[in-house]
């Protein structure tokens, strides 16, 4: 067997299934999840009717390289999106559709790292589990940048000294983060090209929440118009993964692309025609649809303004949750111990949430994410209401 197989972590929702294991929560209130991201916003009809009508492409294999329709139109989007020239967004060098981001931010680990040279991988602390077993499995050790609250959430770059840097291969960034949806700015993402050139490493932008934002005159910046912006117009060493799933309501479909560096994509290209990862031919065709249309976006980010003004105000005076600068999570301190707040929410009033602890490490001396809890407003209003209602109910016992 894979002798680095050993070091995967247990997923944090099996960690919770343990937490609540025992636990009998009132049998009179329905379960509300706010464990889980995932979306549950209905998805887009034309996408849905786009995807059936295509089935009878499932008598052909897809290419790896995606259809050049959906090619172009995630190249449009791109370029749309964060103001970047279409020129040098090449629908024929500068993206890939992958089979939603979490297979795409795991193989890239595996595409561009030397495992021969004393590899790190760096990555946001609390982080997606994903970046962590990436790195892993490709050979990497992986380096915990804590994001707390004095940071703004966001990773500690200055506690990096040069001798990390000088071995680190790829940075992970997750801008909007999860799970505080800190979002980095242009500056920020500039300085981290430059000491991506400085260091020689790739940057992977995971920018799978970057269309849930509050204000629709202010959309969080991403690494690739950073990149641009700054003369970095070949986009080298960067490279942005964009989802559908949080977007558009679209979690079961697996879509979504990653965009950038040609030199790097052409060598992940050849990488994925081993994979096998291929998007089936309708789901291509339903992508690209998607992708041509943000009507659904703007309803979908009205959605969520709604559920955040609502739960926001509810639990102004006992969680005081900081209202997110983008993405569908809420990131409170807890009055108890996160996992103590988990159960007991759960065993009193049937409401799950996520302890923080489960979603980070205890590398610099404390777990960032401890006596902090993930909610994610994915429910509908009543229900995320209900839930904020419970919460106080719970609180206001304590
Ligand atoms: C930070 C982050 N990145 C990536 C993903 C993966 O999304 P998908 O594979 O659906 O594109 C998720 C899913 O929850 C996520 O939270």
């Amino acid at each position: 067997m894979n002798q680095d197989l050993p070091r995967l972590h247990r997923y944090p929702f099996e960690k919770l299934a343990e937490l609540k294991q025992g636990l009998q929560p009132p049998a009179g209130l329905d379960h509300i999840a706010l464990s889980i991201g995932e979306p549950r916003h209905p998805a887009p009809q034309f996408v849905v009717e786009s995807l059936i009508s295509h089935l009878h492409q499932l008598s052909n294999y897809p290419s790896t390289r995606g259809a050049v329709e959906l090619r172009a139109a995630i190249a449009g989007w791109t370029s749309r999106r964060f103001g970047i020239d279409p020129d040098l967004v090449d629908p024929e060098q500068n993206v890939l559709p992958v089979s939603g981001t979490r297979e795409a931010l795991f193989a890239i680990a595996q595409a561009v790292i030397d495992r021969g040279d004393d590899p790190l991988v760096f990555m946001p602390n609390p982080f997606y589990q994903i970046y962590e077993g990436a790195a892993l499995l490709a050979g990497a050790d992986p380096v915990y940048l804590d994001c707390t609250a004095d940071a703004g959430f966001l990773p500690d770059f200055d506690a990096v000294d040069d001798k990390q840097w000088s071995r680190c291969q790829l940075l992970y960034i997750c801008t909007p983060g999860n799970p505080a949806g800190a979002v980095m700015s242009t500056q920020d993402l500039q300085r981290l090209i430059e000491l991506a050139f400085r260091h020689d490493f790739v940057i992977a932008s995971d920018e799978c929440y970057s269309e849930i934002y509050p204000d629709e005159d202010n959309p969080p910046p991403g690494l690739l118009g950073a990149a641009a912006q700054m003369g970095n117009d070949r986009f080298e060493r960067c490279l942005a993964f964009h989802s559908l799933s949080k977007r558009s309501n679209l979690p079961g479909l697996r879509s979504g692309f990653v965009a950038g560096d040609a030199a790097i994509l052409s060598r992940f290209l050849l990488y994925r025609t081993y994979h096998g990862c291929a998007l089936p031919p309708a789901t291509q065709t339903a992508s690209a649809a998607a992708w041509s249309d943000e009507h659904h976006v703007i309803e979908n980010r009205a959605r969520y303004r709604e559920k955040f003004e609502r739960v926001l105000g509810l639990l102004s005076a006992t969680l005081a949750p900081q209202p997110p600068q983008a993405g569908f999570y809420l990131w409170p301190e807890t009055p108890l111990a996160d996992t103590e707040f988990t159960r007991r929410l759960y065993a009193e009033q049937n409401v799950t949430v996520l302890p923080g602890r489960y979603l980070s490490r205890a590398a610099n001396g404390r777990n960032p994410g401890e006596n902090r809890v993930r909610m994610a407003l994915v429910a509908p209003l009543d229900e995320c209401v209900d839930a904020a209602n419970r919460i106080n109910t719970m609180i206001s016992a304590l």
